[in-house]
């Protein structure tokens, strides 16, 4: 996005897509000190006013994330489903957990949001219950195992935000491997009579509703 587009959309969000900036430039941070292995890319602070609508949207009590680095974007989903939601956040990698539990504490967010160690491929099979609203930004290659999941944790109305679609359509991570798992899961995502599914051209997310 460009740099002028980016302003005029912060001026006119007025702050309400200012939440948790220190979180997101910590990750930032981390991301540049560890390099090219490191993917610790938190989301646009400009997504954060989604996460409000999304929340009123579904009335939100239950929110899930798989990829949490830094717990950024954990913390503004949280803040906008408000005292009585809780966000479950799922992180691969250790330290990356360790990072997001010390700035959770630190914002007296580790009340309101868990945090499970382990792969998404791995722990979305042993959730229980409905979620209201789910955010998958974590290892893309991984989606379409998630498929029967997301179905089995959602509920009419739940909301599912895809992210990391790029490597497919273009923008950032091109040169990466997982296009055929990103186009597979798309693909049956679109198709499947539980979602009502649209990709988002230019961001590369995608949007679901249960129905
Ligand atoms: C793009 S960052 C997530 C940023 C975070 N959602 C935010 O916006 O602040 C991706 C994170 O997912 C983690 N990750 C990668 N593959 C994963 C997997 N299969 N299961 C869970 N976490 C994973 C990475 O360690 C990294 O911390």
């Amino acid at each position: 996005m460009k740099k002028t587009v980016e302003q005029l959309l912060m001026k006119i969000y007025a702050g309400r897509a200012d939440i948790h900036l220190d979180l997101y430039q910590l990750s930032n941070q981390h991301r540049r000190k560890h390099g090219r292995d490191c993917d610790m890319y938190p989301s646009d602070p400009l997504q954060a006013p989604l996460w409000k609508a999304i929340a009123s949207l579904t009335h939100a009590r239950r929110m899930l994330e798989v990829g949490c680095g830094h717990g950024y974007t954990a913390a503004v989903m949280a803040s906008a489903g408000g005292p009585n939601c809780h966000v479950d956040t799922i992180e691969a990698n250790p330290q990356h957990a360790k990072l997001a539990e010390k700035a959770l504490q630190e914002r007296d967010l580790s009340e309101r949001i868990t945090i499970l160690r382990g792969r998404g491929q791995n722990l979305l099979p042993r959730l229980k219950g409905r979620y209201d609203v789910l955010f998958l930004d974590g290892d893309w290659r991984e989606y379409p195992r998630y498929i029967p999941h997301l179905r089995r944790l959602t509920r009419p109305g739940s909301i599912i935000v895809t992210a990391n679609l790029n490597p497919l359509f273009g923008g950032w991570g091109g040169r990466l491997q997982g296009k055929p798992a990103i186009l597979s899961y798309l693909t049956r995502l679109v198709r499947d009579p539980h979602f009502r599914t649209y990709i988002v051209p230019g961001e590369w997310h995608s949007i679901s509703v249960r129905v």
